[in-house]
């Protein structure tokens, strides 16, 4: 069988390539000898590198499979199947298609790699409408095995399974676009996507920020605007006024036509939407940058197209989520990602111009794991211990702390409620990773000082810490699974102190911590004796003096690792899931167990912190910070 690939340009040298690594015998045919040399240069080059690598066994071997020639309707009359990969410009394309009809065997496929063009303007300028297709390859063909595969109105059934088998054939996976809508699945999304990028930028945001954001939290394997430079500025600009004239419904960003203005195409002019200095230099984007874009909000933007392909029957979710794995690198299907962060999340960020199917789901409740059901069904159940709520959010449980008018206070309730529900996610094989959040403007305000000052004698108190609080201690202390922390606000005395016990604690720009407990004539056990030990010294100052730290100041510390915008903190907790996930279960466990091990080198000053704030209940300062908290005024020894 013999292929036809016309146009040796970027991607015609590829797919030439590729259809050679194949078995198959190609010709490559463009305008001129020049450039038909260049892509065997770039072709032998390419092949080289991978039988370096040993994808291949014999370069030279592929190589011969290769001829070129400038006589397409030579070329034409003993092709098999043909690939087009000339210029996007539809009247060359129409006149290539003229000439392979007249000239091709009759029952012969006619393909194209068109990005923005409708494949039924290129099928028109042939007598065989039905023979004509969409292929359309990723850039390197070579290294991106996806294709999609277009059909348009006249496309026939044969032609579709003829092109499909074609593509398993050069080892392509691939999905089919069941309607010829500008820029098919992957590009549509990815403009959207990109325009918010720009839009961002226009906010004043920077391109590493933006990048960041979805590189690290995501897990993108580039930059959104690192992409861009690298395919090429001008491309974009062209992408999008193609689609726009198509009937797709898009701007073009203002800062996309000033950088056409300046001729900041990206890497080919060393200027795009970074500065590149020589061939090898690459962009800037640090991680710490990541935290200051909200990832979903560029997200959401595609999530939006893909709700409005799948409305209108041009691909299914699982074909979407497969073309954005396949075509770019994502680490998840973005439909898949839309249920981890929440269809509620995703209509938020859309900001009032979301698609009527995300604003149905909504309004089912169909929010993602979070409710059992999105674009996708998960496993999922919900369970109430006292005031704690436990959620199953398929692959993690998130334990809420359900007492928001008391600010989430430690009642002999909330303390067991939090140890079953810990025990619950321990034992269910499926829960990767323990998510912990309060309910309202709290995330907790520490022990219930109601209850404590109800204490009557030094045994209440040693029953309470014993029999009570012990075992949550003792089930965090040993947890064989990875506990995030969401600090939604307030977090002071107990609140504060469980953090010091969990492994990754992400809070909310207006979180407050303090471990105030000697104001009112108890001490912080866990941080005077944790604390120290994980943080050091300075947290002394703090069980001192009681003194407030905003969520910056606990960073910096070392009792929160992450500091996000308030509307961010749900999703970050999704994004820790999602990483820890990646991680392979036994690597997980090990960590914790050496975790473990090294906190309990410090048991032993837990003890005797637990044994000297059992030893100040009795006392007389005890009893007289408990009634002054409950009657708001200052304890008789503050100021004496
Ligand atoms: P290119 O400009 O690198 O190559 C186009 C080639 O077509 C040139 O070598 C040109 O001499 C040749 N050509 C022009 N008129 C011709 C004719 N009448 N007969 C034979 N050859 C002719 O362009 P590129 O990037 O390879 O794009 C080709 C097609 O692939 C376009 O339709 C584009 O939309 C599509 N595409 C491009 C991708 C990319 O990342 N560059 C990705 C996917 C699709």
């Amino acid at each position: 069988m013999k292929i036809l690939v016309v146009g040796a340009g970027t991607m015609g040298h590829g797919i030439a390539s590729v259809c050679a690594m194949a078995g198959y015998e190609v010709d490559l045919v463009d305008v001129s000898d020049e450039i038909l040399e260049s892509a065997k240069m770039k072709i032998g080059w390419s092949l080289k590198k991978l039988e370096e690598k040993g994808s291949i066994k014999n370069a030279v071997e592929v190589l011969n499979k290769i001829r070129t020639s400038t006589d397409l309707a030579k070329c034409a009359k003993d092709a098999d199947f043909v690939i087009e990969a000339v210029v996007e410009r539809t009247e060359v394309k129409k006149e290539v298609f003229k000439k392979l009809d007249e000239n091709c065997k009759p029952e012969v496929v006619l393909s194209t790699n068109t990005s923005t063009i409708p494949i039924s303007d290129i099928a028109s300028a042939t007598r065989r409408e039905d023979r004509v297709i969409g292929l359309h390859f990723f850039n390197p063909p070579v290294l991106i095995r996806f294709v999609e595969i277009i059909r348009s109105e006249k496309t026939s059934d044969e032609t579709l399974k003829k092109t499909v088998e074609f593509a398993k054939s050069i080892g392509m996976d691939y999905i089919v676009v069941e309607k010829d809508v500008p820029g098919f699945v992957v590009n549509r999304i990815n403009v959207r996507i990109f325009s918010e990028a720009m839009k961002l930028m226009e906010k004043g945001y920077r391109a590493e920020e933006i990048d960041a954001a979805v590189k690290y939290r995501i897990g993108m394997p580039m930059g959104l605007l690192e992409v861009d430079d690298f395919s090429g500025v001008d491309v974009l600009y062209n992408v999008i006024n193609e689609l726009r004239k198509r009937g797709m419904d898009l701007e073009v960003p203002e800062i996309l036509k000033k950088m056409m203005e300046e001729k900041r195409f990206g890497m080919k002019t060393g200027k795009g939407f970074y500065e590149y200095e020589g061939f090898y230099s690459r962009a800037k984007i640090l991680p710490r940058s990541a935290y200051k874009v909200n990832p979903l909000k560029l997200l959401a933007a595609g999530i939006n197209e893909a709700a409005w392909l799948i409305r209108n029957g041009v691909a299914s979710r699982e074909d979407i989520d497969k073309a954005m794995v396949l075509g770019m690198g994502y680490p998840k299907g973005i439909l898949e990602m839309a249920d981890d962060f929440g269809i509620d999340n995703v209509v938020k960020a859309l900001e009032g111009g979301a698609d009527p199917l995300l604003s149905n789901m909504v309004a089912e409740g169909k929010l993602g794991k979070k409710t059992g059901e999105g674009f996708y069904k998960w496993r999922y159940h919900r369970k109430e211990f006292g005031p704690v709520i436990y959620e199953k959010r398929d692959n993690y449980a998130l334990i809420t702390m359900n007492r928001p008018e008391k600010l989430n206070a430690l009642n002999e309730e909330m303390w067991k409620g939090l140890n079953e529900a810990f025990l619950e996610a321990e034992k269910d094989p499926e829960v990767r990773a323990v998510v912990i959040t309060g309910k309202g403007r709290a995330f907790c305000a520490g022990d219930d000082i109601a209850v404590m000052g109800s204490w009557k004698s030094f045994l209440d108190g040693k029953e309470f810490f014993t029999n009570i609080a012990m075992p949550l201690l003792n089930t965090i202390s040993n947890y064989k699974k990875p506990i995030i922390s969401l600090v939604n606000g307030i977090a002071f005395g107990g609140g504060l102190e469980l953090n010091l016990a969990f492994d990754v604690v992400i809070a909310s720009d207006d979180a407050v911590f303090s471990v105030p407990e000697g104001l009112i004539g108890a001490m912080p056990p866990i941080a005077s004796s944790l604390g120290l030990a994980v943080i050091g010294r300075k947290m002394i100052r703090y069980c001192l003096t009681g003194d407030q730290m905003d969520a910056e100041e606990a960073k910096q510390l070392g009792i929160v690792d992450i500091v996000v915008p308030k509307d961010q903190l749900e999703i970050a907790g999704v994004e820790f899931v999602n990483k820890i996930a990646r991680l392979a279960p036994l690597s997980v466990r090990a960590i914790k167990e050496t975790a473990r091990a090294y906190r309990n080198v410090f048991g032993f000053a837990i003890e005797k912190s637990l044994h000297e704030i059992i030893e100040l209940i009795p006392t007389q300062d005890f009893a007289e910070g408990m009634k002054a908290f409950v009657q708001r005024r200052r304890p008789s020894w503050s100021g004496k």
